[in-house]
């Protein structure tokens, strides 16, 4: 198993972020939104977080598809959170800077909590683990997705040709510096376990990604 090389935490260089924010994920986050509403065991209108939204695509797709729901799309990049507010906006959507490891709400006050391709960001994922704790409500629904860091570098590479073989180099370099600083199940698991969210399910969903699910008791 090859060891862990933490990349930056934010995207907020602003080329980074044009870049980013241009690419078409539109698949990937139309599959994202299906899960997660296959998943989402509540009914009503509900208070949610994307943490980590970057341009705001998924935010906008889950906010669109979901009704009456107040969603707050949360970064900590300014450049990323421009993106989102030019392109993407409605009644009840809102976008706040913030540091996903020190929400600015209160304590069980969310009902549901998604986020795409954020845990492998962050040096330790631990506080945000904490936070996620914190904020939501007893009942509440949380999903999020990642990638997984494969055994060696050679696979790594192999995943980038696979799937982003067409994309631009520096998109290319991107995608393997995450795959490289993404975390393994057991790593995660074990952070959840330190956490308080042991109940919570993770597993397999491609060859590079992982769900971690559940409602919070
Ligand atoms: C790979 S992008 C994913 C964006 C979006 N979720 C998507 O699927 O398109 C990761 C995002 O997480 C943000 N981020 C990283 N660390 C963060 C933190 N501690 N607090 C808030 N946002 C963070 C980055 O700035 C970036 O916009």
């Amino acid at each position: 198993m090859i060891e862990r090389k933490p990349e930056p935490e934010l995207m907020d260089d602003p080329l980074e972020a044009e870049a980013y924010s241009i690419t078409d994920f539109a698949d990937v986050n139309k599959k994202f939104v299906e899960a997660f509403c296959e998943l989402l065991p509540l009914k009503g209108d509900l208070f949610m977080l994307d943490l980590g939204c970057g341009p705001g695509d998924i935010t906008y797709r889950i906010h669109t598809c979901c009704g009456n729901h107040k969603v707050i799309g949360i970064d900590g990049a300014l450049p990323m959170l421009r993106f989102a507010q030019k392109q993407r906006g409605g009644r009840n959507l809102i976008w706040i800077l913030s540091d996903a490891k020190w929400l600015p709400f209160r304590d069980k006050s969310v009902d549901s909590i998604f986020s795409n391709s954020l845990v492998h960001h962050l040096l330790d994922p631990k506080p945000l683990w904490r936070e996620i704790r914190r904020v939501i409500k007893s009942g509440g629904f949380v999903f999020l997705r990642d990638l997984f860091r494969p055994d060696t570098e050679k696979k790594a590479w192999q995943i980038v040709e696979s799937y982003a073989g067409n994309a631009s180099d520096l998109l290319k370099q991107e995608y393997y510096r995450s795959l490289l600083s993404a975390f393994t199940l057991e790593e995660i698991q074990e952070q959840l376990i330190e956490c308080g969210l042991q109940n919570l399910t993770i597993r397999y969903i491609t060859d590079r990604h992982v769900d971690i699910f559940g409602t919070i008791l």
